[in-house]
């Protein structure tokens, strides 16, 4: 057990991130869910160094009703993770029984309520140490993938402008269409046969390339539930949790409190700290329950976590 200590002198921004917490009230156990989130906020309240901002790529919730809303505000309420926390909005944080419109509205009001905000749509971004973190979100029902919408689309294209070459990071709970082992590993079955299973949907190759189009891009999503998959995976299987394409780093996080397939390491409790340096990006993953960094999964040149120059 350690605290989270970054690997570097004078990080510039420093993040915590999880995903796919699934509180739900329903749960044959609803205090296990409820269990993985709190330890992620104390582990993260507890860094050597002050987190600016903890983040949830999405499914805080397993249903956007108000009665989870209220245990995952239970859970954030037990420490100070960060200076910020910002939830990315997940497809079944947009599921209710009413309707996608009262599950949009409970989760505006939860999450500005949690994160100290004033959002009023689930597409937002913030500039935080001078480093955009950029946050997509459906603007309809979209079953399990997302549907952004023109307006977010060209929205998405201009903040990435903005942040002018630097290291910019996009939350969005579902990966690019085929990445990261898509459709395979959507499901422990593998039974999954469309080739946009599992990943954001029409928009894919639209976002594809608005992200390759920009430099020191990171697009970080969740969703799919695949565990923590390294390097030696993806020789030997074609698909890893870190992948870079055309100068694009692309990451999907395990579910932090839902199970987890196809992982090197299946284990819940896991996310993500990200370190922004002058120089470079480091983003470790990280056992938020056990207190302690990967050691047993190569994410990249035999290392426990991914390293790269900013460009
Ligand atoms: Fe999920």
């Amino acid at each position: 057990m350690s605290k989270i200590t970054p690997l570097h002198q004078n990080v510039k921004l420093l993040l915590t991130v999880t995903s796919d917490n699934h509180i739900d009230h329903k749960h044959p156990i609803p205090a296990l869910p409820m269990y993985w989130l709190t330890q992620s906020v104390k582990d993260s309240a507890k860094s050597a160094h002050t987190v600016d901002a903890y983040i949830s790529v999405g499914d805080v919730t397993s249903r956007g009703s108000e009665k989870n809303w209220t245990m995952a505000q239970r859970c954030f309420s037990k420490a100070v993770p960060a200076k910020q926390i910002f939830l990315t909005v997940g497809n079944h944080d947009l599921w209710a029984d009413e309707s996608y419109e009262a599950a949009e509205e409970r989760y505006l009001r939860h999450s500005n309520r949690i994160c100290k905000t004033e959002h009023t749509k689930t597409w937002f971004s913030h500039t935080v140490n001078g480093y955009k973190l950029i946050f997509l979100g459906n603007t309809k029902d979209a079953g399990c993938e997302a549907h952004l919408g023109e307006d977010q689309i060209r929205w998405l294209n201009e903040e990435l402008d903005a942040a002018a070459g630097a290291p910019a990071f996009v939350f969005c709970h579902q990966s690019l269409n085929g990445r990261h082992g898509l459709p395979r590993t959507w499901d422990r079955d593998e039974s999954a046969t469309d080739p946009m299973e599992g990943g954001i949907g029409t928009e894919s190759d639209e976002v594809a390339a608005i992200l390759k189009a920009h430099k020191n891009v990171f697009y970080i999503s969740g969703h799919s539930h695949m565990g923590l998959c390294g390097e030696k995976r993806k020789a030997a299987e074609g698909y890893a949790s870190f992948e870079e394409e055309d100068g694009v780093t692309l990451v999907n996080l395990p579910s932090l409190a839902c199970g987890n397939h196809h992982g090197d390491d299946r284990a819940m409790g896991v996310g993500m700290v990200i370190e922004v340096y002058e120089d470079k990006v480091a983003i470790r993953p990280r056992n938020f329950a056990h207190r302690s960094m990967n050691r047993k999964v190569a994410i990249k040149d035999g290392k426990p976590y991914w390293e790269q120059a900013i460009r």
